[in-house]
C-alpha cells in the first residue's frame, strides 16, 4: 500500500498515522506575515522574522523531543484526557502499545487536516491549521465528535505557549527575556506585550503583541485562561500533561494582568456535553501585530466556524492558482509531486532559506544566488513582477563586479552579509544574465538591458580583498562618481562588469579564483589558491550567451553601440598574450577595480556592440579551450571528465588513479551546460558519471566520489560525514542542473534519468520518509532532507516546462520542442503541460500514439486553437510574437503537436 494517497491534481493528499515517521512537516503561510511549520502533531514555530517569533524557534531536532507547541485538550469528565494532536504522555507511550489513535492527515498547499480517533475514549477529532491568506494569524479548527452512544462531558481546553520574542534568546537570555513580558487577558483570548525587544547592543522599545485568541464554534468566548507556563503546566508539570488538563484547577478571568513569565496562551471553555454522534468545534487563533492595534477587533473576523472554512476555502484556492503549471505525463502521482516542486519555489520567496525546521540558519532575507535562480521559476508562474525584480536585484552589484550577498524584503534593499564577514562567492555574478536572459527569451523584452540602475556601495572593496577607507555611511550605500552624484549604468553594464570581471580574476592555472566559495557553499577554505574550473566553464559559457543577446539586440533594434562606464573599456582588452598570462590579467582587473574604488570618474565611452560580442567571443574560446586542454582527466576506459577546482595548495582537486577515483559533478554540469565539452566528452563524462556517482541506494547522483580526505585546503564539506549534504550526497540541485545541462546538449535519454531517479526517490516514502516534492539532497539511506527551500526545484520545473516539454521563449516567440520519453506519455501516447505564456494561458498536448522516442520522432504538423500553425521544421514549433499578442486574453488556447 502506498503511503501518500493523493486525492485531486492540485497536490493533495493523505497520509495514515504520519506520527509514526521522523522529520514530517508543512509550511503554512500567508503572502505576507507569518512563516510557520507544523508537523504531524501540531509542533514547529511560527515567526515573522529573525526578531518576533510567536512560537519557539525549532530545529528539526527538536520536533521530536520538544512538545511545547499547538495543542488542544479534551479532559473527558470521570474519564482523562486525550490531545487532539496526539501530544500527551499516554498517546505518546500509546504509539508503541495496541492503543494508538488512529490517525490521517489530509494536507495541500499551506493547510493540513488532522483526522485522530482514540480507541480509549471513543473520540475523534479533526484539527484543521492555515494561516490567513493575510498572514496576521494562525487558524486551528478543532471539531469534536462523540463516537460513542452515550453522552460525554468534555472540558476543552486549548494550549498554544507563546515565545513572543527573537530567535537569538532561545539560548541568551531566555529567562531575562520572560521577565520583558506584560501578559494580559481578554474577554477572548491572552496578549503578551514584552517591555523591549532585547538586544545588549541597544535594547529597543518593542512594539509588537503577541496573542492566542479562542472561541467555541458559534462564537462563545472562552471560560477561563492559564496565561502563564507555571499556571498551566504546575509545579514539577509538563506539556505533555499539564496540571490544568488533569486537574480542575481555577484560571484567570478576563482583564487580568500577569508579569515577567513565560507566557502560554492557554484557554479553557466551558463545559460541554457531547451527545452520541454530535460535533463540537472550536477555534484558536494565534499572531502577533503592532501593538497599538486591536487584536479583539483583527481576530474578530474569525470566531465562527462558518467564518473560518470561507477563508480556508480562500486560502486554499489562493495557492492552487499561484501554482498555474499543471503536468499530465501519464502518471497521476508524479504529476502531484511536480505540482509540490513547482509550489516550492513560491516557498523559497516566502521563507528565503530560514524559517523551517531544516533551514535552521541565517536571519531571513533572500541569498544572493538563490534569490537569482528562484526567479527563473517565478518567471514561468508569476511573470508580471520579475522585471521590476531582476531592475531592482542588479542593484546589488557592486562596480568591481562583486555583489551584496543578502537582498531585503524591500525593493533595493541589500546587505552585504548576514555575519558581517566579508566575502566573495566566485559564482554570484554568473546567475543574473542566466535569468535575465530567460526573462528577455520569454518576453523578448530587450529594452531591460537599457533600464538604468545602481551600484551597491559599502567598505568592501577590490573584489573582496581590500577595504575603502575613503567609505563612510554618509556617503551611503550607492556608488557614487567623483562629482558625488549616484551613478547609475545600465542593466546591460552591469552585466559585462559582473561577467569581465571573473574573467579577469584568476588563479595561477588561469582559472577563476574560488575566493570564498562557488555554488558549493562548502569548499570554503581555499582562498588564497583555490580555482573553480567549474564556474570557470560556467562564466565562458555567459560570455557566448552575451554576446548571442547583444547580436539579437542589434538585429531587432538596430541599436549598434551602447554607452558603458569609461573604465570598463580598461576591461576589453583582447589580447592573446595577455590572456594566456595569469598575474597580467590579475593586474589588469586590479588597475580598473581601484580607478572605481571609491568612485567613478563618471565618464561614458560609446562602444559598438559588435567589438563587444567579438571581444566576449574571444574571451570564451579562449577559456574554454584553456579548459579542454588542461583540465581533461581519462578514466583509461570509456570514461573521463574535468577537473573542477584547484585547492588552498594549488594542486588539482580531481583525478582517477586506481584505488582513488576523485570526481566531481559540479564541473561536468558546467562544462556540459556551457558548451565547454565536446559531444565526446559528455559522453565519456556520463559513462563515468553512471561508474563513479551513481548510486541506486541513495537515489541517484551523487555529488563527489568519496576523496577519504579530511582536506582543509579546500573546505568544510570535506568534514561532513561522507554521502551528507555538500559531500557526496545525492545533492538535488545539481543532479537536476546536470540533467538541464544533458537535454540542452541533446543528451536526452541521460537527463531523463536523472530527473527520474531523483523523482523516484523522493516519491519512495518508505525511504525518502518526506512529504512530496524535491528535498535538498538524500542521505545514504535515501532519506530526503532539507525539503521545500531549494534551488532544485526552480530548476526541476524549468528543466522540465524548457526542456522536457521544450515549451519556451525566443525573443517573445513561442517555440515548443518536445523532448519527452515515451514513458511521459499516458497509454494513448498523449502528453500535455498547461502553463501561461505572455499573458495567455495555454494547453499544450504533444500526440505520439507510436510513442516514439526523441530522435526518431518529428513534429509532422500543429494547430494552435485548430488553425494550422506554418512554422513547422524538424522537431520544433514556433508560434511568432505577433500572433500571440493577437490572442484573445479571455481564453486558454490549444496548442496540439503531432509527432509521427
Ligand atoms: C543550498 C544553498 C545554495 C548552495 C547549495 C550548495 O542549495 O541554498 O545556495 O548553492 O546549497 O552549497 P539548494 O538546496 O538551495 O539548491
Amino acid at each position: 500500500m502506498k503511503n501518500i494517497d493523493f486525492i485531486d491534481k492540485y497536490g493533495t493528499f493523505r497520509i495514515k498515522n504520519p506520527e509514526n515517521y521522523s522529520g514530517l512537516y508543512l509550511p503554512l503561510a500567508g503572502e505576507k506575515g507569518l512563516k510557520s511549520s507544523i508537523t504531524p502533531t501540531l509542533g514547529g514555530d511560527s515567526k515573522t522574522s529573525q526578531n518576533t517569533f510567536l512560537l519557539e524557534p525549532v530545529s528539526i531536532e527538536n520536533l521530536h523531543n520538544n512538545k511545547g507547541t499547538r495543542n488542544f485538550w479534551c479532559r473527558i469528565v470521570g474519564k482523562g484526557f486525550w490531545s487532539v494532536c496526539g501530544s500527551s504522555a499516554q498517546q505518546e507511550a500509546d504509539r508503541f502499545t495496541g492503543n494508538q489513535d488512529e490517525s490521517e492527515l489530509e494536507a495541500g498547499l499551506m493547510w493540513q487536516k488532522l483526522h485522530r480517533a482514540s480507541k480509549i475514549y471513543g473520540l475523534e477529532a479533526d484539527t484543521t491549521s492555515f494561516v490567513t491568506l493575510d498572514g496576521s494569524m494562525e487558524v486551528m479548527l478543532v471539531e469534536i465528535t462523540n463516537k460513542t452512544d452515550e453522552a460525554m462531558e468534555i472540558v476543552p481546553i486549548g494550549a498554544i505557549p507563546i515565545y513572543g520574542r527573537s530567535a537569538d534568546n532561545i539560548r541568551d537570555h531566555r529567562h531575562v527575556t520572560s521577565l520583558l513580558h506584560r501578559i494580559e487577558t481578554t474577554q477572548y483570548g491572552i496578549e503578551v506585550t514584552p517591555v523591549l525587544s532585547f538586544d545588549e547592543r541597544g535594547h529597543r522599545k518593542n512594539d509588537i503583541s503577541y496573542f492566542v485568541y479562542g472561541s467555541s464554534g458559534n462564537g462563545e468566548s472562552p471560560e477561563s485562561f492559564y496565561p502563564t507556563v507555571e499556571q498551566f503546566i504546575g509545579e514539577g508539570g509538563s506539556f505533555l500533561i499539564p496540571e490544568a488538563v488533569r486537574t480542575e484547577k481555577a484560571g484567570a478571568k478576563a482583564g487580568e494582568k500577569f508579569q515577567g513569565k513565560e507566557a502560554v496562551g492557554a484557554i479553557k471553555f466551558a463545559n460541554r456535553i457531547i451527545k452520541p454522534l454530535e460535533t463540537v468545534s472550536y477555534i484558536m487563533l494565534a499572531g502577533l501585530t503592532e501593538k497599538e492595534n486591536d487584536v479583539n477587533a483583527i481576530t474578530g473576523r474569525y470566531r465562527s466556524v462558518l467564518e473560518v472554512k470561507e477563508e480556508l476555502n480562500t486560502v486554499k484556492k489562493h495557492w492552487i492558482d499561484k501554482v498555474n503549471i499543471d503536468f499530465e505525463t501519464g502518471n497521476a502521482e508524479e504529476d502531484n509531486y511536480l505540482k509540490w516542486i513547482c509550489f516550492q519555489p513560491i516557498l523559497r520567496r516566502i521563507y528565503g532559506c530560514s524559517f523551517l525546521p531544516h533551514h535552521d540558519y541565517g536571519k531571513g532575507g533572500r541569498g544572493w544566488r538563490d534569490l537569482w535562480q528562484d526567479c527563473l521559476a517565478l518567471l514561468l508562474m508569476e511573470p508580471s513582477d520579475v522585471r521590476r525584480m531582476i531592475v531592482n536585484n542588479y542593484g546589488g552589484v557592486r562596480i568591481d563586479g562583486t555583489n551584496a550577498t543578502i537582498i531585503g524584503n524591500e525593493p533595493g534593499e541589500f546587505i552585504a552579509d548576514r555575519n558581517n564577514i566579508t566575502r566573495v562567492w566566485m559564482d554570484h555574478a554568473f546567475w543574473p544574465f542566466v535569468t535575465t536572459k530567460l526573462y528577455i527569451d520569454q518576453t523578448g523584452d530587450t529594452d531591460v538591458l537599457f533600464e538604468h540602475t545602481t551600484y551597491f556601495k559599502d567598505y568592501q572593496s577590490m573584489r573582496g580583498t581590500s577595504h575603502d577607507e575613503a567609505w563612510n555611511t554618509t556617503y551611503g550605500n550607492k556608488q557614487r562618481t567623483a562629482g558625488g552624484q549616484i551613478y547609475f549604468g545600465t542593466v546591460l553594464e552591469h552585466i559585462l562588469i559582473q561577467n569581465l570581471c571573473a574573467f579577469y580574476d584568476v588563479g595561477e592555472h588561469n582559472e577563476m579564483k574560488l575566493h570564498g566559495a562557488d555554488w558549493n557553499d562548502a569548499l570554503d577554505m581555499a582562498w588564497d589558491k583555490g580555482e573553480s574550473v567549474a564556474f570557470t566553464c560556467a562564466y565562458a559559457g555567459n560570455l557566448l550567451d552575451i554576446a548571442k543577446c547583444l547580436r539579437n539586440v542589434e538585429k531587432i533594434s538596430g541599436i549598434n553601440r551602447i554607452e558603458v562606464l569609461d573604465e570598463l573599456k580598461l576591461l576589453l582588452a583582447d589580447d592573446e598574450i595577455l590572456y594566456n598570462c595569469h598575474d597580467k590579467k590579475q593586474d589588469l582587473l586590479m588597475s580598473y577595480a581601484k580607478a572605481c574604488e571609491n568612485c567613478t570618474s563618471g565618464g561614458t565611452a560609446l562602444i559598438p556592440i559588435a567589438a563587444i560580442c567579438e571581444n566576449l567571443e574571444h574571451k570564451a574560446e579562449w577559456m574554454m579551450k584553456n579548459i579542454r586542454e588542461n583540465e581533461w582527466i581519462s578514466d583509461g576506459t570509456d570514461g573521463g571528465w574535468f577537473n573542477g577546482y584547484y585547492d588552498n595548495n594549488g594542486r588539482p582537486v580531481e583525478r582517477c588513479e586506481s584505488g582513488d577515483v576523485r570526481m566531481m559533478l559540479t564541473g561536468q554540469v558546467f562544462a556540459i551546460m556551457s558548451g565547454t565539452a565536446k559531444k565526446e566528452q559528455i559522453k565519456a563524462i556520463c559513462n563515468s558519471a553512471d561508474k563513479y556517482l551513481f548510486d541506486q541506494k541513495a537515489g541517484g547522483y551523487r555529488l563527489n566520489t568519496d576523496f577519504k580526505e579530511e582536506k582543509f585546503d579546500l573546505g568544510r564539506m570535506f568534514g561532513f560525514a561522507y554521502g551528507e549534504k555538500e559531500n557526496g550526497a545525492v545533492f538535488s540541485h545539481m543532479a537536476v542542473m546536470y540533467a538541464n545541462a544533458l537535454y540542452k546538449q541533446g543528451f536526452i535519454k541521460e537527463g531523463y534519468k536523472v530527473l527520474k531517479t531523483l523523482l523516484d526517490t523522493a516519491m519512495d516514502f518508505d525511504r525518502s520518509r518526506m512529504y512530496p516534492g524535491v528535498p535538498e539532497y538524500f542521505d545514504n539511506d535515501g532519506r530526503g532532507l532539507y525539503s521545500y527551500l531549494t534551488g532544485a526545484a526552480s530548476w526541476y520545473m524549468l528543466t522540465m516546462i524548457t526542456s522536457v516539454y521544450g515549451v519556451h521563449g525566443e525573443l517573445g516567440d513561442f517555440v515548443i520542442e518536445p523532448a519527452l520519453m515515451p514513458q511521459q506519455y499516458n497509454e494513448k501516447g498523449d502528453a500535455k503541460v498547461s502553463l501561461e505564456f505572455a499573458g495567455h494561458g495555454f494547453d499544450i498536448l504533444v500526440h505520439n500514439p507510436d510513442k516514439l522516442e526523441p530522435g526518431e520522432a518529428h513534429v509532422k504538423r500543429a494547430l494552435c486553437d485548430d488553425v494550422k500553425v506554418e512554422n513547422v521544421t524538424g522537431n520544433s514549433v514556433r508560434i511568432p510574437k505577433q500572433a500571440i499578442e493577437m490572442l484573445s486574453t479571455d481564453k486558454c488556447h490549444t496548442v496540439e503537436i503531432y509527432i509521427e
